[in-house]
């Protein structure tokens, strides 16, 4: 059984509110989509990655991407949700694998994923019947607002809680049958889960957030940063 990475990058990036997709803004001094692509194409374990853009996407080919071109394949298929841009890219790769490999869907957005997060998710789950996501254990007290000044109305207990982050790992299959009977999930173990499958949830980090509100860029780019630093 093999592995691949599926990368969607076909958004808007409308909470961003950049004249640019965010996956194009700069970071670093590259493209922020370079981050994750160039991660995921560093792990031995991945056979190849691939990216899945708008079918208009203008900014790509503006980017060089030759250091990468023997471990990335593009698709120029991106669907109206994220959801539609991952089976569309499930659909594009089914001729270059089996439907048991694994296939390890990551947010463009998460430009801080290190090898390290990608390493542990995949010996996590090597053997695992149903696959699995990285997480992270909530650590905040929860409240849930209520009425026009969003006053408390409940505190909701964080035991058992993790936000769901991404690279998410399924079996091709699995995860192309799980799309298209529940097109409407936010993230690919929503829709295994419908299925009436337990993904197992794999503690991450808090740098592999997704870069969504304009302040995210400045956290991502220090994140890289001390990370440079320090290899
Ligand atoms: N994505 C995609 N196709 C879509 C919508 C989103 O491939 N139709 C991708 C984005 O490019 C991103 C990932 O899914 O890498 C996570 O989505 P999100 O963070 O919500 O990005 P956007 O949808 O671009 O941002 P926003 O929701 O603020 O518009
Ligand atoms: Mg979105």
């Amino acid at each position: 059984m093999a592995c691949f990475a599926l990368v969607p990058a076909a958004g808007g990036g409308t909470r961003m509110g950049a004249a640019l997709p965010k996956q194009y803004l700069p970071l670093c001094g590259h493209p922020l989509i370079r981050h994750p692509l160039a991660t995921l194409a560093a792990v031995p374990a991945i056979e190849r990655v691939f990216v899945v853009l708008s079918p208009d996407d203008g900014e790509w080919d503006r980017h060089e991407w030759r250091d990468l071109s023997d471990r990335l394949s593009v698709l120029r298929c991106g669907g109206a949700t994220r959801a539609a841009s991952v089976a569309n890219g499930l659909a594009a790769m089914a001729g270059r694998v089996t439907p048991e490999d694994w296939v390890l869907v990551h947010d463009a957005a998460r430009a801080c994923l290190s090898t390290g997060h990608v390493e542990t998710l995949i010996a996590t789950l090597a053997g695992d019947p149903v696959g699995g996501i990285l997480a992270l254990p909530v650590a905040d007290t929860l409240k849930r607002g209520a009425g026009a000044e969003e006053r408390v109305a409940e505190t909701i207990p964080r035991e058992h809680l993790w936000q769901a982050q991404t690279p998410q790992m399924f079996r091709h299959g699995l995860l192309a049958e799980a799309l298209a009977a529940h097109p409407d999930v936010t993230d690919e173990a929503g829709a295994v889960e419908a299925l009436g499958l337990s993904p197992r949830l794999v503690p991450a980090d808090a740098t592999n957030f997704k870069v969504t509100f304009p302040r995210d860029l400045a956290l991502a780019e220090l994140i890289l940063e001390s990370r440079r630093k320090t290899a």
